[in-house]
């Protein structure tokens, strides 16, 4: 993972001017004081924050920004975002494992809770980009210093501006103020290199590789990637 990581919203697509944007040092913890960038493209102030205070207030400052900006959804947003994800399913059947009857069958809730955030990249109209969430992993006592970053989806027609990887740090951001998340883990097809090149640029490394891993109906293959966002 980068040194810094974004605690306000997405950049823009390159060459526009950027947003005021809040970057904190990656090793202050939630509800910790620290020193952190406030960069507004022409002056970087070092301010003091309060990490979890400033990522509530970065949640709240990109709902009112005219460029597409990450933002966390709400449980009520829940079915606008099935629908969205659902098109990204449909869409890319060999790099999203998710079909869309299963995202039918199997509701999926955007409320954020302690162990669960889902984002979404805005534009300015309120039209929706892409989304990704990162959630604790469920079920077993032993992981729970585990999160996994999944339902990674930015529509076609923004595709390498930055979204992505917006989405990508924010959620990593997000992870490392989760209380005892050590490492992140995510699937990837192994065939998606745009994907790949993403997460690697921020410290995913593959430790495995599944064959016939999913059926588009062609077979395909995954890679399963981690990233440290805390040592020890
Ligand atoms: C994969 C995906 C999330 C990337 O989002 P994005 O907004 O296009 O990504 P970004 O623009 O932030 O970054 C893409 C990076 O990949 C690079 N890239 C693009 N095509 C590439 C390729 N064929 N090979 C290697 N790198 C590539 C870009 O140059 C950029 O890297 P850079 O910032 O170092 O220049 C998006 O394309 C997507 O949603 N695809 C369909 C669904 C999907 O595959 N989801 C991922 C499931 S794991």
């Amino acid at each position: 993972m980068r040194s810094a990581r974004s605690a306000r919203g997405a950049p823009p697509a390159r060459g526009e001017r950027p947003h005021v944007a809040l970057t904190t040092p990656s090793q202050l913890e939630k509800g910790s004081h620290g020193r952190a960038n406030l960069d507004a493209g022409d002056v970087i102030l070092e301010v003091d924050v309060v990490l979890d205070v400033a990522l509530a207030l970065a949640d709240e400052c990109t709902m009112s920004a005219r460029e597409p900006l990450v933002r966390l959804l709400s449980a009520a947003e829940s079915e606008r975002y099935s629908d969205f994800f659902a098109a990204g399913a449909q869409a890319h059947p060999d790099t999203l494992r998710i079909a869309p009857e299963d995202i039918e069958c199997a509701p999926f809730s955007t409320a954020a809770t302690d162990d669960s955030a889902t984002f979404v990249a805005e534009a300015g109209d309120g039209s929706w980009l892409g989304v990704c969430t990162v959630e604790r992993e469920r079920g077993r006592l032993k992981r729970r210093h585990v999160a996994w970053l999944v339902r990674m989806y930015v529509t076609a027609h923004v595709a390498g501006r930055g979204v992505g990887r917006a989405l990508l740090e924010r959620a990593m951001a997000r992870a490392a103020a989760m209380p005892g998340i050590a490492k992140v883990n995510l699937t990837v097809a192994a065939h998606n290199a745009a994907a790949i090149h993403l997460y690697e640029s921020v410290g995913f490394r593959t430790f495995s590789r599944e064959e016939d891993a999913f059926r588009d109906p062609e077979s395909r293959t995954e890679l399963s990637m981690s990233a440290v966002v805390r040592e020890g």
